[in-house]
C-alpha cells in the first residue's frame, strides 16, 4: 500500500451535510453590496485584480488558476484594510445612531462627525497586516490609534504600522497573548478594541470586519462574470483566525449553497486551530498552545474566532496543515512564473494556498487528496493572494537566498 507523505495532513467533510443558515445571515449578497458602496468612497478604492495564470494551469492539468491580488488594495499591501475600515465606519454610524448607507465618507471626517464623536481611541492586536489596516483608517478619519504586536514580530512589519500614526506596543508571547493584553488595557483606558477575531459577547465588530472583506468577493464574481465564469468550482483560503476563510466560504455558501464551489482551508502546520477543531469533530472551536512558530506571520493563530468558526464547521470541505517551505513554494512559483503567465508578489501568508495546490496535484503520494477534492482539468480554482511583499527582507531571503526549500525527498518531475 501506498504511504501518505508526512508533510501534509488534512480533514475532509466527507459528505456530511451543510448547513447555510449561519452563512446567510452574515454574507448575504446585500450585506457584501453594503460593504462595496463605503469602500468604493474611500479615496484611491480600486476593484483588486482578479489575474489569470493560464499556463500554470495547463501545467498542473486544471481548467483555470485565478488569483484575486489583494497585494494592491489601497497601496496597504494586504486585503486587511478592508474589513477595518467597515468595521470603524459601522461603529461610529452605530454610536450616532444612523442607518447603514446614510453617512457619506466626507462627512465621516466633517468637524461636525468629529464633534459629536468625541476623542476615540481605536486599539487591537494584530499580527501586522490587520493593525496597519486600522491604524491607516484610524488616521484617514483623524483618530488615536494603538496597536499590539506580539514580541516575534518583525521590525518591517511594526514600521509599517508606525508609518500609518499609531502607537505600537510590544507583548510578550505569541499574537494571542498580545489579544489578551489588548483587551485588559482597552478596558483600562477606555479604548475602542477593533478586533477581527470574536470571544464571549465581543462579536458585532468581528461581523463587521468579515462582511467588510465581502467586497472583495463581489468583485470577483463581478470579474469571473466577465470571463463567461458563473462561479470557480474551486477555493482555497488561508486562514489564521478563521475570519477571512468563513467570509469567502460563507458568501459562496450564501449564494450558491449545495451547488457552491468546493472549499478548502489552509493553514500552516505551526498553528492548526481550525484543523484541530475540525479533527476533534465535536463542534466546538479548539486551541492550540505554543509558540506558533511559522514564516507564515498573519496565520499564527492559535485560536479560532468563534465566530468563523461558527460559519466553517458548517459549509468546510476540507482543512489541511502545511509546513512553511509549501508557503515558500508558493512564492517562488508566483514569482517565477511560466512564460507568457503574469508575475505576482506574494508573501508568506498569501502563497501559502497555491504552494498548498501545486503540491496536491504534483507531490507523489497525495493522489488520494486530490482525487477526495475533485481536482480535475475541469477545475477552476480562486485563490486570494492576501498579501504583498509585507516583509521585504525576510521576501527576497525565500525568493533570492533560498530560504526555506522544499526537502528534497517532496522534490516534483516537473
Ligand atoms: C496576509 C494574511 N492572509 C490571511 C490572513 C488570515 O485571516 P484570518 O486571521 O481572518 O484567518 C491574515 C490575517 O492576519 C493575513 O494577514
Amino acid at each position: 500500500m501506498e504511504t501518505v507523505p508526512a508533510n501534509i495532513k488534512w480533514v475532509l467533510r466527507d459528505g456530511k451535510k451543510k448547513d447555510f443558515t449561519s452563512s446567510q445571515q452574515l454574507f448575504s449578497v446585500e450585506n457584501a453590496r453594503k460593504a462595496r458602496s463605503f469602500h468604493r468612497q474611500i479615496p484611491g478604492y480600486r476593484i483588486s485584480p482578479l489575474k489569470s495564470l493560464p499556463n500554470l494551469a495547463l501545467m498542473m492539468g486544471v481548467g483555470g488558476i485565478w488569483i484575486k491580488d489583494e497585494a494592491k488594495r489601497l497601496d496597504l499591501n494586504s486585503f486587511k484594510v478592508l474589513g477595518g475600515s467597515y468595521a470603524i465606519y459601522r461603529f461610529i454610524l452605530d454610536k450616532l445612531n444612523i442607518a447603514n448607507g446614510e453617512l457619506e465618507f466626507e462627512e465621516l471626517t466633517s468637524p461636525k462627525v468629529k464633534d459629536q464623536l468625541g476623542d476615540i481611541t481605536f486599539a487591537s492586536a494584530t499580527d501586522g497586516n490587520h493593525g496597519r489596516g486600522i491604524a491607516w483608517a484610524a488616521k484617514q478619519l483623524g483618530f488615536k490609534c494603538v496597536i499590539y504586536v506580539h514580541s516575534e514580530t518583525s521590525v518591517r512589519r511594526i514600521d509599517a504600522i508606525k508609518s500609518n500614526g499609531a502607537v505600537v506596543k510590544v507583548v510578550d508571547g505569541n499574537y494571542d497573548d498580545a489579544v489578551e493584553q489588548v483587551i485588559i488595557d482597552a478596558k483600562e483606558y477606555g479604548w475602542e478594541i477593533i478586533s477581527d477575531t470574536s470571544w464571549g459577547n465581543y462579536t458585532t465588530i468581528p461581523k463587521w470586519i468579515m462582511q467588510g472583506y465581502l467586497t472583495m468577493l463581489l468583485e470577483a464574481q463581478e470579474q469571473f462574470s466577465g470571463q463567461g465564469i458563473v462561479k470557480p468550482t474551486h477555493i482555497f483560503v488561508q486562514a489564521g483566525v478563521g475570519a477571512l476563510a468563513a467570509s469567502v466560504i460563507g458568501y459562496y455558501h450564501s449564494l450558491f449553497k449545495d451547488e457552491a464551489p468546493i472549499c478548502v482551508v489552509v493553514e500552516p502546520d505551526q498553528a492548526p486551530c481550525l484543523y484541530a477543531s475540525a479533527l476533534a469533530a465535536d463542534g466546538q472551536p479548539h486551541t492550540i498552545d505554543g509558540a506558533l512558530d511559522t514564516i507564515m506571520a498573519g496565520l499564527a493563530c492559535g485560536e479560532p474566532s468563534p465566530i468563523a468558526w461558527e460559519v466553517l464547521k458548517d459549509t468546510a470541505d476540507a482543512f489541511i496543515t502545511v509546513p512553511d517551505y509549501i508557503a515558500a513554494k508558493g512564492m517562488r512559483v508566483y514569482a517565477t512564473p511560466l512564460n507568457g503567465d503574469p508575475f505576482i508578489v506574494s508573501g508568506e501568508s498569501g502563497a501559502v494556498t497555491l504552494g498548498a495546490l501545486v503540491t496536491i496535484l504534483k507531490q507523489h503520494g497525495l493522489e488520494q487528496l486530490k482525487t477526495a477534492l475533485k481536482l480535475n482539468k475541469e477545475s477552476q480554482i480562486l485563490f486570494i493572494n492576501t498579501e504583498g511583499n509585507t516583509d521585504p527582507l525576510h521576501f527576497r531571503q525565500i525568493i533570492w537566498e533560498g530560504s526555506n526549500p522544499v526537502p528534497k525527498e517532496y522534490w516534483t518531475n516537473l
